[in-house]
């Protein structure tokens, strides 16, 4: 059984059914996405390993091997022909040929589901798919249900990173014109509890947190590394709901009537499909998609919980590298500060000094390579990592007295031992810690900005106490450069 094998046991079938990591109907055979091959633009639909299984990552990777590969198409599995291809250009242009917006590298996602590798649509600003030529989606008051997977963990403050109902021009067609899942941090419009990311509904002019048009209290900041986010609309009444995809089930954030704002109620929605963009295309969010479908009528919660316990039976997972915390090699990551204060920061380096530095989408490529690492396994111990900086191959993250560098690796003992650490539960109770393999009382802190290895009992103004479990504690986030 599949998620839309259970919406469709519940009335309100799947009209649209996307996914590059899993079949979402239990007798699915067919192509869950296409990839596009740099090196002569040939093209490679991959489909899922068995009916209704996990997709056949082997055979990206074969077809993409020493070139790359862009996402060109993600099908839809619903019988209904709404894939989502290029989206192109309307209210905004895309940065591609034409206006289109960019397409996604088809590997900057990895992940694995129920133990075998799959690829995510990795949504970087500029990106955006969409289909303005639909079947069977709901329109005008119609009502809809739909769900998406995310990785929240990668979001911005940019508009709009959105899954679902919208314009079938592109441009913005006024209140009530899109009903889609928002997710990240922007507080243009409505906003939740906290800093964010937040799930709101994108309502076209509004991105909505409950019935108030801006704040509202009870939807919480959410960032599940994977992210299980409902949205559904009937006339006058629509809910939001959020939770683990790994684990536990839904909460319901907003259950009432359409929003104190004119225009939203009867709704008059178009029926377009959107992926990673806002209707009338704007492209400045950011943001990762694993899976996700749109029904015809209103699902029940018993549905959607029936569904999201399919979703956590399935295993998403970073991989089996090193406990699941998203640190496995092979994969790029960018590490971000936990200290309240400086959670814009992430580990980085100028040449060989290593900091905490500010990034955000405005930066430089070369400030997020500096600020992305390519996990491998441990140089010095094959059950911990070393960190490979992104933008200078052969040089690790290590520590000489006490404090962390980039270096080449000479092949010594001294520098597989210094640049070896060791993943544990983040000391704050966020992300993780590393641990230094050779002085393991010490783990990667920030002080002052500056990278080290530090304890609480050293005599090092390093050493502080004060902050200690923020400072050595570190998100695990998608890498500003994949
Ligand atoms: O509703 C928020 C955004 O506003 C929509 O996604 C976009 O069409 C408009 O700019």
């Amino acid at each position: 059984q599949g998620p839309c094998d259970i919406y469709a046991a519940g009335g309100t079938p799947c009209v649209a059914a996307h996914s590059t990591t899993r079949a979402l109907y239990g007798s699915y055979t067919g192509a869950l996405y296409q990839v596009r091959r740099s090196s002569d633009n040939a093209t490679r639909d991959v489909g899922p390993l068995t009916a209704g299984g996990v997709a056949d990552a082997a055979a990206q990777d074969s077809f993409c091997a020493g070139t790359t590969c862009l996402i060109t198409v993600v099908y839809d599995q619903s019988g209904r022909n709404n894939r989502l291809t290029q989206a192109p250009p309307g209210g905004f242009n895309g940065p591609a040929a034409g206006g289109y917006d960019n397409l996604a590298n088809a590997t900057a996602a990895p992940i694995t589901v129920g133990g075998h590798k799959a690829y995510g649509v990795y949504v970087a600003p500029g990106t955006g798919y969409r289909n303005n030529n639909t079947n069977g989606v709901a329109t005008g008051d119609q009502p809809e249900g739909m769900y998406a997977i995310f990785d929240g963990t990668h979001y911005n403050g940019g508009c709009c990173f959105d899954y679902g109902n919208a314009e079938r021009n592109s441009r913005d067609n006024g209140n009530g014109t899109m009903e889609a899942i928002y997710f990240g941090n922007i507080k243009v419009w409505g906003y939740g509890a906290g800093n964010g990311p937040w799930i709101m509904a994108d309502l076209e002019n509004g991105l909505f947190s409950g019935i108030n048009t801006r704040y509202n209290a009870n939807d919480p900041s959410i960032g599940h590394r994977f992210l299980t986010a409902v949205l559904k609309g009937e006339p006058n009444h629509w809910s939001i709901r959020g939770g683990n995809a790994q684990s536990g089930g839904l909460s319901t954030f907003y259950n009432g009537a359409r929003p104190n704002a004119s225009g939203y109620n009867p709704m008059k929605k178009e029926g377009a499909i959107i992926l990673g963009i806002g209707g009338d295309n704007s492209v400045g969010a950011r943001g990762t998609f694993y899976e996700g479908v749109m029904t015809s009528g209103y699902p029940s919660d018993a549905t959607e919980n029936a569904v999201q316990a399919n979703i956590t039976a399935a295993g998403y997972s970073t991989g089996s590298g090193s406990g699941g915390n998203g640190l496995t090699p092979g994969s790029t990551v960018s590490l971000r500060a936990t200290t309240a204060g400086y959670t814009d920061r992430y580990i980085h380096h100028t040449g060989s000094t290593v900091d905490t530095g500010v990034v955000a989408d405005g930066s430089s490529s070369t400030e997020k390579g500096n600020a992305s690492w390519i996990v491998r396994t441990g140089l010095g111990n094959s059950s911990c990592v070393s960190f490979e900086s992104r933008n200078t191959s052969g040089q690790y993250l290590r520590h000489r007295n006490y404090q962390l560098y980039l270096n080449a690796n000479d092949g010594t003992s001294t520098f597989t031992q210094d640049a070896t650490f060791c993943p544990e539960p983040g000391r704050n109770s966020q992300g993780t810690s590393l641990r230094s393999v050779n002085f393991p009382d010490r783990l990667v802190r920030h002080f002052n900005n500056v990278g080290y290895i530090a304890n609480t009992s050293g005599s090092n103004t390093f050493d502080n106490p004060n902050a200690y479990d923020d400072d050595v504690s570190w998100l695990v986030s998608a890498p500003w450069a994949p």
